[in-house]
Formats: C-alpha cells, sequence, structure tokens
C-alpha cells in the first residue's frame, strides 16, 4: 500500500486540525505536560489525565494558563476514573504508543464516552509486513520500552481500535519523513464509539 509521505509541520499541522474537531466534554488521555493546550477549540469543558507526576504538574500550570477548570486526573488511562457515559470525546496523541495495555485503555475509553462520542487518536504505527521498517521497529521496541517511557514502536493501533468496537470516520495512514532509518508510518484517527 502506498501512503502520502508528509513533513513533521504537516503533521503538526494535521494533527491539530483532528484535534480541534472535539465539543463539549473532552477527556484528553496521556496528556502529557499539555503541548495540546492550543489546538483544542476554546469552548471544549477539557479534562486532562497524566500518571507521570512530573508531567502532570506542568500539565496543571499550562491548563490554568489556558482557563481549563478542572485538575488533570492522576491515573492511567486502563483506569479512568470518571462515570460510565461521562465525555463526549477522548482524544490521545502519541498515547496508545506507551499505555501498558491498550486493549484494556480502550475498554476504558469505550466505558466513559457516551454513546456515539467521538475520538481522536493520533500515533506511530507498526509499518506493513515484510518492510524493512517494521523489522526495524520489533528490534527497537524492546529498547525504546525501557529508555522512552514504555513507547512501543511496534503497535498495530488501528487493529486496537476496530477490535475495541471503534467506528473509523476520517483514517489517514501517512509516513512522516525521518532519519536515519526511513519514513515513520502514522496513524490519524478520526472515529466514534457505537451508538448503543
Ligand atoms: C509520548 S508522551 C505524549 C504526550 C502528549 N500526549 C503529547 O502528544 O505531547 C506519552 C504520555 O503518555 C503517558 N502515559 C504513559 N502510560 C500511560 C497510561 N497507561 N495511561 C495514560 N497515560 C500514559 C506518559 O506519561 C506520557 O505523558
Amino acid at each position: 500500500m502506498t501512503t502520502s509521505l508528509i513533513t513533521d509541520d504537516e503533521l503538526d499541522e494535521l494533527e491539530r486540525e483532528y484535534i480541534a474537531r472535539v465539543r463539549g466534554r473532552v477527556l484528553e488521555i496521556g496528556a502529557g505536560d499539555g503541548e495540546n493546550f492550543g489546538a483544542f477549540d476554546p469552548a471544549v469543558e477539557w479534562i486532562g489525565l497524566e500518571p507521570d507526576a512530573k508531567r502532570r504538574a506542568e500539565l496543571a500550570t499550562r491548563a490554568r494558563e489556558w482557563r481549563h477548570e478542572a485538575s488533570p486526573l492522576d491515573a492511567v488511562a486502563e483506569s479512568i476514573p470518571l462515570p460510565d457515559h461521562s465525555v463526549d470525546a477522548v482524544v490521545g496523541t502519541y498515547v496508545l504508543c506507551s499505555v501498558g495495555d491498550p486493549a484494556a485503555a480502550l475498554a476504558e475509553v469505550r466505558r466513559v464516552l457516551v454513546p456515539g462520542g467521538r475520538v481522536i487518536f493520533v500515533d506511530h504505527v507498526l509499518a506493513p509486513p515484510r518492510t524493512l521498517k517494521r523489522a526495524v521497529q520489533r528490534v527497537a521496541t524492546p529498547i525504546s520500552k525501557r529508555v522512552c517511557h514504555g513507547c512501543h514502536w511496534d503497535r498495530d493501533t488501528e487493529r486496537a481500535l476496530v477490535e475495541a468496537g471503534f467506528v473509523g470516520d476520517d483514517v489517514r495512514r501517512l509516513r512522516v519523513r525521518s532519519m536515519p532509518f526511513g519514513p515513520v508510518p502514522m496513524l490519524l484517527f478520526d472515529g466514534r464509539a457505537p451508538a448503543g
């Protein structure tokens, strides 16, 4: 399969365009230090979730600067401390590569979303079968897991999303220019939870 080759800047722009689509009460999982503030529609009611204490402190400071009232949740995506069907949308950028158990995290995302609620996920993903990139990802992942905060280079995130029951509405599979091992396959997923 041939996919478009883009630059980092083009990817950033696309990411922000996807994030800007969510409305209402929005949960951002693995929000880091708040890189995505500024991309959200100003009217969203933002709730952040971040397990890393240092990042969460920075996130809380930046959240206040962006006039978001709620303090970020100290939790993992595999166990979200929110009631069932309590958010309109969930956003996660470069987090499904990092969570310990993607299936458990996505089951939790489904549980907290309203029926038909929107999901936006952006991540680097597993390269197609029989490619050098995929072989490199397999070799690199045991190392990246240890040195890059649990980051897996070889996750088939689109499959995980579909297996968790999410339906893609605008799914883009792209490759972003990277050195020295060649372009990195990326997934931008704008989809929804089942209606009922
Ligand atoms: C690569 S960073 C991405 C941060 C931010 N989303 C961004 O795009 O800049 C991955 C984030 O996921 C968080 N994380 C790791 N394991 C997690 C889990 N099980 N549940 C939720 N977040 C997790 C990390 O602490 C980190 O802040």
